[in-house]
């Protein structure tokens, strides 16, 4: 009788919230891993190639023009998981930028300044087969399908090292003050700030499309998709472009950082930037302001600043 018997990390899944590698990694504390590619299951195979053929059509819809050339340009097998390894070699000559996988949740500023040295936490597991729409949880389809192809695109992915460079202005900013609990909420707010603006641009942001005739964001042809939520979700970037219920104004900073999210439904606000060299001169704009101290009591609410991102705020190394 042949039994195959699966035990430890030599169990094949690698689905989100049950991976054996992963809780073993987490258990060792082992941020920064390695991908164990016989570890996919055949219905986590199963899942990104349902997950890319139900994408494929919306994006050459919505998807901005860059980021359906970054798909090409990485080559991703609609078929399978990709190999990080892969992914790297066809990334890295274009923006420098490369794929690392991780364990789990990343704390902000670690995140941040991961991104300044051009490499992207990637999470490996993939979501259950049975809930493919959006999720809170990012999950390989969310990182590698709906964030890298972008970072194919020279200018935003310097947006991104923009972002990491602000994290390290504001690491250095807060180490100035020296009142203790000054300092504290001087970083929650600062990394409240960023985290919405990182949210309401990187994740679920759109763009004024190259071909738009106007600036009426009511018109979808306007409009396209550079949101990786969105470009990982099938329901939600049909949704974000041409729902009524949805409101879509011009990007503004000002309000942009002072604005609260919830993760867990398709969302009711978004914000249009003019176009990816807008966008890299708002991140320069933020990190005016972090030096101007306009980010040092931004408006309370979500998301929370978790102990971790703070920790990892105050241990920051800026030199
Ligand atoms: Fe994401």
């Amino acid at each position: 009788m042949n039994v195959a018997r699966e035990t430890g990390s030599e169990a094949r899944d690698l689905t989100t919230g049950r991976a054996p590698f992963i809780e073993e990694a987490r258990d060792r504390g082992d941020l920064f891993i390695d991908q164990p590619y016989e570890s996919y299951s055949t219905e986590n195979q199963s899942t990104w190639r349902r997950l890319y053929e139900g994408m494929l059509p919306k994006w050459k819809r919505f998807a901005h023009p860059h980021f359906l050339e970054g798909v090409e340009c990485l080559s991703l097998d609609p078929s399978r998981v990709p190999r990080l390894e892969d992914v790297n070699d066809f990334l890295s000559p274009l923006s420098g930028f490369k794929s690392k996988a991780v364990s789990g949740y990343v704390p902000a500023y670690l995140f941040f300044d991961s991104l300044r040295r051009r490499e992207f936490p990637t999470t490996i597991t993939i979501r259950d087969g049975r809930q493919l729409d959006y999720l809170p949880e990012p999950d390989i389809f969310h990182d590698l399908a709906g964030h890298v192809p972008m970072h194919t695109d020279r200018t935003f992915s310097n947006v991104l090292v923009r972002f990491g460079e602000v994290a390290r202005t504001a690491a250095r900013q807060s180490a100035s003050i020296s009142d203790p609990q000054q300092r504290l909420r001087s970083i929650e707010s600062v990394v409240k700030a960023m985290a919405r603006f990182f949210w309401f641009t990187v994740e679920f942001g759109l763009m004024k499309s190259p071909n738009a005739s106007s600036n009426d964001y009511d018109n979808p042809d306007n409009l396209c998709v550079i949101g990786s939520g969105l470009l990982s979700s099938q329901g939600e970037i049909e949704h974000s472009i041409l729902s009524p219920d949805v409101q879509r104004y011009p990007l503004q900073l000002e309000w942009v950082v002072n604005q609260y999210f919830e993760i867990d439904h398709y969302q009711p606000l978004l914000f249009v930037a003019e176009s990816f060299d807008h966008l890299y001169d708002e991140v320069d704009r933020l990190e005016r302001w972090v030096l101007e101290g306009r980010l040092n009591n931004v408006s309370p609410g979500e998301p929370l600043v978790n102990e971790q991102d703070l920790q990892s705020f105050l241990e920051a190394e800026t030199a």
